[in-house]
Parts: structure tokens; sequence; C-alpha cells
């Protein structure tokens, strides 16, 4: 919620109203600031300076090319997770030397395609694929650069759809393998075996899981070296939380960087980072305009024209996203259900919410709805995915049109 503030009771961005945006690119519409993105970005550059590092943005966040361009200019790197992020990334100008590519399903034409473009590493995730890997560099007469996503098996803490490191999870190879592993792959003449990657999680407010699993990992790498593996570099993985509630404990992103950046110093280890939500979560909101009020039974329904297909989140992980609107009001006299018009009880984006009195016409932004909203978007219900906006240097822009009824049945027969 850092980039609003209301002025003269209206709610502003960086200070441009929201209500103006609203007014022509329409709703549902998601604005994103610059200006907070690139201080998230620079408060992970600052707290890494002199270390050597590499901040690979997780562009499944917002892969939005705007935004990419922005991080791509101040100097990101960028971690992918499909050959559609690979495409955006160079579409957007991003370095393909600080790519990382993360996942457990990557296709060989995806591979393919990273190695054409020259990316950093690879962060392989099982056996086969890094036999894959293996015989498609050989193909290329390249060498590809590797780190083994090892799965250190320790609890996030977080919500169970977006935990990873534990072993009942399908990510990474279980830590207590990993040396195997690698001494396996040394038969793969054409992977640099130098680098290790672990990720256990998002949306994490306590250091000790990940800094367990840090330890956990350079462990390994003490063991690797000793027998004769070259480790360069460690990958930390991203999830940083963010303030979804006024209230909730999310740490800087500075005391986190820092506190990563203790534990490898001294090593001789490159450090790379993968923070998403981090960066781009508290830069948006979801605009929304309120349709109908109605009642059921003792309950009060806001209905609004923003619905799960637009933000997925509320409905698929209960998150909260505070609700403003974007005239201010006295008081909090309303609790009520923010609905939107799909035809499913699981459509909402709040419940039992104490909010301000609103009604039909008045603009109400969904906060906190940077990282994660757009990119899960659908167009179920034959909904058009909503315009997306820029507030940069105090203009904004459209940085992505409303889709049209025509871009819905596009490609079908
Ligand atoms: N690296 C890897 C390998 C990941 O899988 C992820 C997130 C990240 C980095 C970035 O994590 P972050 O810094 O954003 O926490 N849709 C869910 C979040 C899914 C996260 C998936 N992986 C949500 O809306 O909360």
């Amino acid at each position: 919620m850092k980039p609003l503030d209301y002025r003269d009771r209206t709610l502003t961005c960086d200070g441009v109203a929201l209500a103006d945006v609203a007014a022509k690119a329409g709703t549902p519409c998601y604005v994103y600031s610059a200006a907070t993105i690139l201080a998230n970005y620079r408060a992970y550059e600052d707290a890494l300076q002199g270390a050597p590092h590499t901040v690979c943005y997780a562009m499944k966040a917002n892969g939005n090319l705007a935004i990419l361009r922005l991080l791509a200019r101040a100097g990101a790197g960028f971690d992918i997770v499909s050959g559609g992020e690979l495409h955006r990334v160079l579409k957007a100008g991003g370095d393909p030397a600080k790519v990382v590519f993360s996942g457990v399903g990557k296709t060989a034409e995806e591979i393919d395609a990273a190695l054409a473009a020259g990316i950093f590493a690879f962060n392989c995730e099982s056996e086969p694929e890094l036999a894959l890997v293996d015989a498609l560099a050989h193909r290329r007469g390249v060498k590809a650069r590797v780190a083994l996503r090892v799965n250190p098996d320790v609890d996030a803490a977080t919500h169970a759809y977006i935990s990873t490191g534990s072993l009942a999870h399908k990510f990474g190879i279980d830590i207590g393998e990993a040396e195997a592993v690698y001494e396996r792959a040394r038969q793969h003449a054409n992977l640099l075996l130098e680098g290790v990657s672990c990720h256990i999680g998002s949306q994490q407010f306590d250091f000790d899981p990940m800094l367990q699993a840090a330890d956990r990992v350079l462990e390994l790498i003490v063991c690797l070296r000793a027998k004769g593996f070259s480790i360069r570099h460690v990958d930390l993985g991203g999830g940083l939380g963010i303030a979804y509630k006024p209230d909730d404990p999310a740490p800087p992103i500075g005391e986190f960087a820092t506190a990563l950046r203790e534990k490898v110093a001294g090593q001789g280890l490159h450090l790379f980072l993968e923070p998403g939500r981090s960066i781009v979560g508290d830069a948006g909101v979801l605009l929304a305009r309120v349709l109908y009020r109605k009642k059921g039974g003792e309950k009060e329904f806001v209905i609004v024209d923003a619905a799960m297909n637009d933000l997925i989140r509320p409905a698929l992980y209960d998150a909260h996203h505070e609700i403003l609107p974007l005239r201010a009001t006295q008081g909090c006299g309303l609790r009520a259900d923010v609905v939107g018009p799909v035809c499913e009880s699981g459509d909402f984006l709040a419940q039992d919410r104490q909010m301000p009195d609103v009604f039909p016409g008045d603009l109400l932004a969904v906060c906190t709805a940077g990282a994660y909203g757009f990119v899960q978007a659908s167009n179920y219900n034959a909904r058009p995915r909503p315009a997306e906006v820029l507030i940069e240097d105090g203009s904004w822009r459209v940085i992505r049109a409303r889709e049209s009824l025509d871009d819905l049945i596009r490609g079908e027969e």
C-alpha cells in the first residue's frame, strides 16, 4: 500500500488520482507504480552492494513487458519458468546472461530456446532433466551451466499451495540425495555443475526457515567442493512476504537480503536471489466499480465489476487484500462480502469485510495486487482480461490494453 495516499479525499497513487485513471482506462484495471517497483528492486541492490550478486526478478509475479523493461534497465536479472517467460524477457530487452531458468517440467523446446539465448543457468530439478539439458547442449555444441535445485526439507510455514521446500512437494531433489546426483552428473560432459539452488516457498515472514535452508545448502556446497566440484554460485530463491494487512509482520527487504548476504559471505560464492512478490506486490492495485448492492438473509453483498477471473488470490488462497474507496468516506459502517459477477460462490474479493459504506457507481481499489494478480487472470465466464496501467514520473499510460470481445475468440474455429 506504499504508493497510495488520500489527497483532497481522493485516493492517489504517486500523486495521480486513481479516479482519473478509472474514468479513462475503465474498470476493472490494474495500476502499478514504477517508483515503488524500482524502490523495492533497489532495496535488494543496496543491501547486496559490494557482495557478488545478481537479483533475478521472478517474473511469474508480474510479466508485463513495460515492467520487465523497467527492471531490465535498472540492471535486474530474471528468474523464468517457461519458454513464454523467456520470450517476454528477450522482448523486453532483458540480458539473457542474467537469466536463471527454474521449474520441474521444462520441455525440450524450452530448454533449447534457453540454450540458444545463452541464459546464465538452469536450475535443474531431476536427473532426467539433467540428461536432457546435457543432450541438447551437446547438439548445439555449447556447455550449459547448471545448479541442482535441492529440496532442503524445511517447512516454510506459509500457505500449503505456495510452500515448496518439504519432501512432500514436487520441487527439487532431496538434499540427502544431492551429492550422489552431482556425482552421477559428472558423466554429462556438456554440463557445468557450478551452482546449487533452492526455493522453499512464498509469502514468508520468518527468516528462520530460509536461513535454515541456506545452512543446509551451504553444508552441501562444502561437501561438493571437497569432492572436486567447483561450485561458484548459490541461488537462494525468492519468498519474502509482504504486508497485505497493515499489521502483517513483513520484514523490510534490506533486512532479508542482508541476512542472506551475511550467511554466504566469505565463501567465494556469487549469490543469486529470485524475489517476485516483494518487488511488485505493494506496487499495484486493482480498480473496480460497484455495480449493485443487495442483501441475502443476514448478509450484505457489494457486487463489483472485478471478479475471481481478474484476481484469483482471495478465492484460491483465502488471501486478504485491503479494499479502499477512491473517494474517502467517513467510518466503516458496512459489513459485506465484496463479490464479482462470476457464477461461483467462490467468486469473492473479500468476505465479511468491515468497510466504508459504498454505493453503485463508486470506485474501489483492491490493494497490494501487483504480484500474482494479472498473471493469474483468466477469461472465465468469457470475461476480457483487464487493462494494465503504469504510473511513471507523474503521469500514467496503458501498458496493456483491455482485451476486446474479439480477443476472446481469437484462434477459434
Ligand atoms: N523462485 C521460484 C523457483 C519460485 O517458484 C517462486 C514463486 C519465486 C522464486 C518467487 O517467489 P516470491 O518472491 O514471489 O515469493 N500465486 C501465489 C504465489 C506462487 C509462488 C510461486 N513461486 C500467490 O498468489 O501467492
